[in-house]
């Protein structure tokens, strides 16, 4: 029985039809995935649900009543709740007072915090959301704020749950625990509308699928277990794509990075490793194993309590980003959202922002060179946006990761570049892309440290893999020893302990 339905709805931005024409429709209780190419307009479509944008044309029915909501407290009332690919929290108030923002039990006019405390608490228990209630939203680490976001969902007994990108910030045992909330909220009959780049998550969760190219409607597809994972690559991204990762040899040279005995409060067990020109060495663990650390203390963003990092032989100065940069040293950081975006500037501003200094400081030359920059970036990862000139902000979730992934990618005079999670948020066209760039860099002589979370991806680009976990180096594969159960294992805190008491 059709619960949701969705009727040809398009919206426009200027310049961008985000979408023409899209209709589906969800069963009760099912989970139904969205998936597309980034800029294809899942997040548009999601914000056109959740009544915080209008749409051009077209309906939306629940349980076969139309809705005609126009603001998102009109959507809430209406039992549709979303959480956005941004969160949405009071960063200021604590985890009870953003699960009852503006419906606190109150005491003759006086909201009675001890109450609202505790009602939370039992709520979150409940539920089986480990929170504190009196935690400020602004100590909490990315997971926990998309975990209490879920928990207003769940509090709220939304009739339509839509998440967008819900556990890109999200660890695997934080993961689970949303999965495990998605298979009750399906019991009572909720539908959940789910948007994610993962085709793992995708079969493992939903029921139904719909698929969007270009602002239209490429694929519906009732049942998932009808279709196979190539056939939703080819139908969102328009061709056949084959093997995502095309990892290709090459030759290596001397070491390049040379990183000994390093540690400092974040990272208190020493450790070392080594990177040669042409490397590519990836960096395995699960979130908060300690890889992100390491890879602010060998930059100099974390004060250093010893060891040494020395590039082509010479030492990179401790605690001084900008002396790592002029020595050839460059890290894109994880969360590329609050480190990388310049609001308010243009895409061709964003990109060449670091670049600049290596350009000709005056004059034309530099325009056309940054202009030259910014097309190249735009055409090979496919960056979604009627032109360079658009302001960032404009952009879709995974266009913008894209544009500054683009920044570091094109800085030149780099020896060795660290890249964070690089393919974070981007659809897997432009995963493919963005391989296929690593691997042109290294053939240049670059080495590279790729983080990353998702074991495919590591295994699929690097040339050797570390494997963090709990702050130290637990273990090391070379590319014709890469195999998945044992880097998982060495990969997961319980196991090692059994194995170094
Ligand atoms: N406020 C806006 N002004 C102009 N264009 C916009 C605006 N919001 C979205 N767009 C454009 O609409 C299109 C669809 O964007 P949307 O955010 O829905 O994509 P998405 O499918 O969610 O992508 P991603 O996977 O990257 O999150 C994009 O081309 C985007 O640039
Ligand atoms: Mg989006």
């Amino acid at each position: 029985m059709t619960f949701l339905s969705v009727q040809n709805i398009s919206k426009s931005y200027p310049g961008v039809k985000a979408l023409s024409d899209v209709s589906f429709s969800v069963e009760k209780g099912a989970v139904h995935g969205l998936m597309g190419e980034n800029g294809a307009g899942k997040s548009t479509l999601i914000r056109v649900l959740s009544g915080d944008q209008n749409a051009d044309g077209g309906a939306i029915y629940i349980d076969g009543v139309k809705q005609d909501y126009t603001s998102v407290r009109d959507a809430f009332d209406a039992g549709v709740i979303v959480i956005h690919q941004e969160l949405q929290l009071v960063p200021e108030l604590t985890v009870a007072e953003n699960l009852w923002l503006g419906r606190y039990p109150s005491r003759a006019g006086v909201v009675d915090t001890k109450q609202l405390v505790a009602s939370v608490s039992s709520r979150l228990e409940e539920i089986g959301i480990d929170l504190d209630p009196n935690a400020k939203v602004s100590s909490l680490s990315l997971g926990a704020r998309q975990m209490v976001e879920i928990a207003k969902a769940v509090m709220m007994e939304a009739r339509v749950i839509a998440l967008d990108e819900p556990t890109s910030s999200l660890s695997s045992r934080e993961s689970e625990i949303l999965f495990d909330l998605i298979a009750r909220l399906k019991a009572k009959g909720t539908v959940i509308l789910y948007v994610s780049h993962r085709l793992e998550e995708i079969f493992h969760l939903c029921d139904s699928l719909t698929l969007l190219r270009d602002g239209r409607l490429a694929a519906h597809h009732p049942k998932i277990a009808d279709v196979s994972r190539e056939q939703i690559i080819a139908e969102m991204v328009g061709r056949e794509l084959g093997n995502i990762w095309r990892w290709r040899g090459r030759t290596l040279g001397p070491t390049r990075l040379e990183v000994s005995g390093i540690y400092g409060s974040t990272l208190p067990q020493p450790s070392g490793f080594s990177v040669r020109q042409g490397e590519i060495l990836g960096f395995f663990g699960l979130i908060g194993a300690g890889r992100s650390e390491m890879m602010r203390l060998i930059y100099g963003a974390d004060k250093r309590h010893g060891g040494k990092v020395t590039i082509d032989g010479v030492d990179v100065l401790p605690d001084n980003p900008r002396a790592s940069i002029n020595a050839g040293l460059v890290l894109c950081p994880e969360d590329r959202k609050h480190d990388g975006i310049i609001q308010g500037r243009s895409i061709e501003e964003n990109i060449a922002i670091s670049s600049r200094r290596h350009i000709s400081p005056f004059g034309l030359l530099q325009l056309r060179k940054e202009a030259a920059l910014a097309d190249r970036f735009i055409d090979r990862l496919k960056v979604r946006t009627p032109s360079r000139r658009q302001d960032i902000v404009n952009l879709s979730g995974g266009n913008q990761q894209k544009v500054i992934l683009g920044r570091w990618l094109s800085e030149q005079g780099v020896k060795v570049l660290i890249v964070d999670e690089p393919t974070r948020g981007v659809d897997v066209g432009a995963k493919s892309e963005i391989c296929d760039i690593l691997y042109e860099l290294a053939e240049g002589g670059m080495a590279i440290v790729v983080v990353s979370s998702e074991l495919p991806e590591v295994m699929g680009i690097s040339d050797r893999i570390i494997v963090m976990c709990e702050g130290r180096l637990a273990g090391e594969f070379t590319r014709d020893a890469f195999q998945e159960s044992e880097i998982l294992t060495l990969a997961l805190p319980d196991k090692n302990a059994a194995k170094n008491p």
